[in-house]
């Protein structure tokens, strides 16, 4: 059997890019259908990052999803940065006027959801085969197998919010596509602890058996990350080898405050730097983490998600309420001037915050001495608390 449907914009990948971009749609009475190849236990069930700028909780105020967020939402007006022992906080208050909200991805994407089902937004589920066409006509077409039918969407904009591994930025044709990418040689364990943090703050430590950080999800649920290698297997990693390797990292002063428990979630992510260019073509925009990849140092994956959104829905909007297609027009151009900068933020921290196996001694004496100068200087911890608490929108 097949079928075809019609739609304004058809989204592909119902991660929080592409449930913002839906939600900000049908608040501006744009019609779209959300597809996505899991289902949404299975997205609700992914444990990612839990830092939100300010510009991102705006963005969630105003598309109406926020009353959870407000309530539950932890303000944080700094973190600290520890090496080889030494804390030296970043007053982002102080420094900025502004602070950010601790507040899990897990949190943002149910809220999402919860938004938009029973509110007439077509949604499919575990579909297969995807593939987008026409991206230079007038009424672009996404492909999919749904149940055992062939579904075709025929839309006026496909957005590609279908992630690192989605098949959005493989439409774009190769000679037309440009990426960049860096990876890096360590990853992150992380663990969710039914315990309380062990500082109110958030801690990213370096120390010389490798990176750690102490974060939370609330005032009786930690996150806590390490640096761990690539080739590493998480069997090898018992609760206890895991406390035992943070505590070390942490330091005697802070471990002191440590609550240990069981871990109820344990996972390895590698590390990457990535970018594509351009993030349009055709009628085909692509926004989150299908067009680029941060590494989680700094927490800036779901920001930078939710930037794009906040830029693409505009522009969508103005076109469908004004004509107007300006902005649909420069929006891959000032996407990624934004985007570039984040990465630089996010690359700088992760060389500064980790042990890399082919350092020199002297490449560990440049690590120590920008610890010292941003410890030593309110221009340096400036701008270090600028980039954390978010850049401007454009
Ligand atoms: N067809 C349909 N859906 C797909 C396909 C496909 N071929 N490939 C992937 N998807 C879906 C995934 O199942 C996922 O639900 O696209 C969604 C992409 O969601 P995310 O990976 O969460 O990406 P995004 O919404 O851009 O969110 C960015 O999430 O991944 C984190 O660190 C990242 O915090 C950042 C934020
Ligand atoms: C998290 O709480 O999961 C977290 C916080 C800050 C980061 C990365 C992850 O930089």
């Amino acid at each position: 059997m097949s079928k075809t449907h019609k739609t304004q914009v058809c989204i592909i990948g119902a991660g929080p890019s592409g449930l913002l971009l839906a939600q900000t749609l049908a608040n501006a009475g744009i019609d779209s259908i959300v597809l996505d190849r899991k289902d949404r236990a299975y997205i609700e069930g992914r444990v990612r990052a839990g830092v939100l700028e300010q510009g991102s909780v705006d963005a969630l105020i105003d598309a109406g999803v926020s009353s959870r967020l407000q309530a539950e939402g932890i303000p944080h007006g700094g973190f600290d940065l520890a090496f080889g022992g030494v804390r030296h906080r970043i007053d982002l208050e102080g420094l900025t006027g502004k602070s950010v909200t601790v507040y899990g991805q897990t949190e943002v994407t149910k809220d999402l959801f919860d938004a938009r089902f029973g509110q007439g937004q077509s949604f499919f589920f575990n579909v297969e085969d995807v593939r987008p066409s026409d991206l230079k006509e007038s009424k672009p077409k996404v492909h999919f197998q749904h149940e055992g039918c062939s579904i075709t969407v025929e839309c006026d904009y496909i957005a590609g919010c279908d992630g690192f591994h989605g098949v959005s930025r493989q439409a774009i044709p190769a000679d037309v596509i440009n990426t960049f990418e860096r990876v890096y040689p360590f990853g992150w364990l992380g663990i969710l602890v039914e315990r309380p943090p062990v500082n109110h703050e958030l801690i990213y430590a370096n120390h010389e058996r490798g990176f750690a950080l102490a974060s939370m999800r609330s005032a009786t649920r930690s996150r806590y990350y390490i640096q761990c290698k690539l080739e590493d297997d998480l069997i090898d990693w018992s609760d206890d080898r895991f406390w035992g390797e943070l505590a070390e990292r942490l330091g005697p002063e802070t471990a002191a405050c440590l609550q240990t428990g069981p871990s109820f979630e344990k996972s390895i992510a590698p590390l990457r730097s990535f970018v594509t260019e351009p993030m349009r073509y055709g009628n085909l925009f692509l926004a989150g983490d299908a067009a680029h990849i941060v590494p989680p140092t700094g927490a800036k994956g779901l920001n930078l998600a939710i930037a794009d959104i906040r830029l693409l829905s505009r522009a969508l909007i103005e076109h469908y309420n004004s004509g107007n297609d300006s902005h649909l027009d420069t929006y891959s151009h000032t996407v990624l001037k934004r985007v570039w900068k984040v990465e630089r933020f996010s690359w700088q921290l992760s060389n500064l915050m980790h042990q890399f196996p082919h350092h020199t001694p002297f490449e560990k004496h440049m690590q120590r001495a920008e610890f010292d100068y941003i410890a030593s200087s309110e221009a340096a911890s400036t701008a270090i608390a600028e980039n954390y608490v978010g850049l401007p929108l454009e």
